[in-house]
């Protein structure tokens, strides 16, 4: 799909809107030698137009992955009010961004992998604040609930306690385009995942089965993939079981054989679809347990309780039919069009 500036306008606007500039507010946005240039063009533009001031910075993507800020990506940032992070590696993983947010109260942003002209053409055009209603529906209800559940029609059946001191919650958020809502870090899991997905390479030539107790996954089971995740995860903490995620967006694509970066960030985001993860566990206020790798596998059409209530029936959020969110798609368009998960 070859698209144009036009095309990208309105999610743009609504990363704007999402990340709540001010016109005093001096905005950094920090890319990589490889971000698209359709991408910061769109983004430069309409966050100049929003803010004080707007100063770009492009750095080696290898920071990212060592998850280390250089010392001039930091003086810039601590000049800022607002950071802006189109990085494949977001600095959001490591102490330091953590440090400005909490300490010196600086706003952090970031679209993970996500910084491509088709996320800004697609999911990030969905009303920010249709989305933030549907996430604050999904945010209360996993907040009165003591369990998630995840199981799929080939055997997934996987409970893990909700955490509800650290566990992060990607509303309001700090990723745009908005679109999960995550359970992190997980204490106490135990049950069976067959994946549809991983991380690194995508589909599965057969279904791999993980076996997780007390919180560990103890057997990879599977085809070759079985092998690279063995391998993946055999580093200290590799094995926790870290996260429990469903999409909530339904204009992000579920492009799972088209993705670039194969992480699937993209998909995840998709409404209805799961993903968890093995490895390093995130909490609200930065890294809870380390490891050097964090591995999320999707399940695409996954049924999710909250308690005894479902809230994702086999690939569908239930939330796309709630009364409330369908009376304030009113105010967008036909809500069975804005709340229709075909829509791309
Ligand atoms: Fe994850």
């Amino acid at each position: 799909m070859s698209l144009h500036t036009i095309q990208l306008i309105e999610g743009a606007r609504n990363f704007v809107e999402f990340a709540e500039i001010r016109s005093d507010e001096n905005v950094l946005l920090v890319s990589e030698y490889t971000t698209d240039y359709l991408v910061l063009e769109t983004l430069s533009a309409e966050f100049k137009a929003a803010a004080a001031d707007l100063c770009i910075i492009y750095m080696d993507p290898a920071h990212g992955l060592k998850r280390k800020v250089p010392s001039m990506v930091l003086g810039a940032w601590n000049e800022s009010d607002v950071m802006i992070d189109l990085l494949t590696h977001t600095l959001l993983h490591g102490d330091q961004a953590w440090k400005m947010i909490l300490e010196r109260k600086i706003r952090y942003y970031s679209m993970l992998a996500m910084a491509r002209p088709q996320v800004l053409a697609t999911g990030a055009r969905f009303p920010p604040a249709l989305f933030r209603e549907i996430a604050d529906k999904a945010y209360q209800k996993a907040r009165q609930s003591k369990e998630v559940r995840v199981t799929d029609v080939r055997g997934t059946d996987v409970t893990a306690e909700i955490d509800h001191e650290q566990g992060v919650w990607d509303v309001p958020g700090r990723v745009f385009p908005g679109g999960v809502i995550c359970l992190e870090p997980v204490w106490k899991a135990e049950g069976i995942i067959y994946f549809d997905i991983f991380t690194g390479f995508g589909r599965t030539t057969q279904p791999i089965k993980l076996t997780i107790e007390e919180n560990t996954c103890t057997s990879i089971e599977g085809g070759i993939e079985s092998e690279w995740l063995r391998d993946h995860t055999n580093v200290e903490n590799g094995k926790n079981f870290a996260e429990v995620a469903f999409g909530l967006n339904p204009w992000m694509r579920l492009n799972i054989d088209d993705d670039p970066t194969k992480t699937h960030i993209e998909a995840h985001r998709h409404a209805g679809v799961a993903h968890m993860a093995l490895g390093r566990a995130d909490g609200t206020r930065g890294v809870v347990v380390d490891a050097a790798t964090h591995i999320d596998g999707t399940i695409v059409s996954p049924t999710v309780y909250l308690d005894d209530e479902i809230v994702v029936d086999r690939g569908k959020l239930k939330l796309l039919d709630d009364p409330e969110i369908h009376e304030l798609a009113k105010h967008y368009g036909d809500p069975k069009t804005l709340l229709s998960v075909s829509m791309f």
